[in-house]
């Protein structure tokens, strides 16, 4: 702790120097999460959150695409990220030049886009969603087809859940497309039926059909709060289990978990740096501020 008390002290004093806030997500290591965090949550609750900044700057915690997304909410304010290289191989998955492509081949059927997705591509979209409400947001539609994109698992996981039919892209999480089912399989021989087993619905369907609980970020902490177990598998990012250990004490938080490269890339160093030097400040290209931060709204808005 002592390894971080200097950095912590110091980020402490420059938020308050800047009148900044910081928004971290679920994935942030814990000296982040719990150290210098002001908000934290999943993707729906940081940019739902993000509607109502008081402060002028804002620094993300997290990776590009959420970073852009504050941005959009916020295009007046100084929205910073510690590291402008945290990108997201969902977001790098799909181009705008792609969903047009996408658009031709299936006319007049909507395009809803998970939120891990660049500026560019929500300019392109109809309806955002994120892995809270994407079920939501796809039913709100009320039609029988939706061009879901970039995450083929999620869109596959979802069309399980509604039965709506999905166009999809192949974009994949490159955390959570390598978990399988033989691995979760093992945990629960070695833990017998006291393991509940909660994955992310960025892993493969077949993985998802082993656990006991799907969801988001969020919605994860939800199930624990809700069924008090003695023991859980988190199929997602290592810090889920490392940050959910300190709130829940009385939970055994068993491993594996794969680490996100992108959301390690920020540390308490650049964190500390960012506010210092007042940058990376990110920005939106002006011809995608208003087409993007619709889409985003209008799945805010449901
Ligand atoms: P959520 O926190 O919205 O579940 O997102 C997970 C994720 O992989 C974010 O990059
Ligand atoms: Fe992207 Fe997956 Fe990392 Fe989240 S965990 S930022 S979806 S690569």
């Amino acid at each position: 702790e002592q390894l971080f008390a200097d950095d912590i002290e110091a980020i402490l004093a420059l938020k308050h120097k800047h009148d900044a806030v910081i928004l971290a997500h679920n994935y942030q290591t814990p000296e982040i999460f719990h150290g210098v965090a002001d908000i934290r949550g999943d993707s729906l609750a940081l940019a739902r959150e993000a509607q109502n900044i008081k402060q002028q700057v804002v620094l993300m915690a997290g990776v590009h695409f959420m970073a852009e997304t504050v941005k959009m909410l916020n295009p007046e304010k100084t929205v910073l990220i510690p590291d402008e290289m945290a990108g997201c191989s969902l977001a790098e998955g799909i181009t705008a030049e792609n969903v047009r492509t996408l658009r031709a081949r299936h006319p007049g059927v909507p395009v809803v886009t998970y939120v891990n997705s660049s500026a560019a591509v929500k300019a392109e979209t109809d309806v955002c969603c994120t892995s809270g409400n994407a079920r939501r947001v796809v039913e709100s539609l009320g039609v029988p087809e939706v061009i879901m994109i970039p995450d083929e698992y999620l869109a596959r996981n979802i069309e399980n859940e509604t039965g709506i039919k999905m166009h999809t892209w192949s974009a994949r999480c490159e955390v959570h497309e390598r978990f399988t089912p033989p691995e979760i399989r093992q945990y629960r021989r070695m833990h017998k039926d006291s393991l509940h087993v909660i994955a992310h619905p960025e892993c493969a369907p077949e993985v998802v059909a082993e656990a006991d609980h799907a969801g988001s970020t969020a919605s994860m902490i939800s199930y624990i709060e809700n069924n008090h177990p003695d023991k859980v598998l988190l199929i997602t990012e290592c810090s889920m289990s490392d940050n959910l250990s300190t709130m829940f004490p009385d939970t055994q938080f068993v491993r594996p978990c794969n680490l996100c490269p992108h959301m390690k890339r920020i540390t308490l160093k650049n964190i500390r740096r960012s506010l210092e030097t007042m940058s990376t400040e990110v920005t939106i290209a002006a011809e995608h501020q208003e087409p993007a931060r619709r889409s985003v709204e209008r799945m805010l808005a449901l």
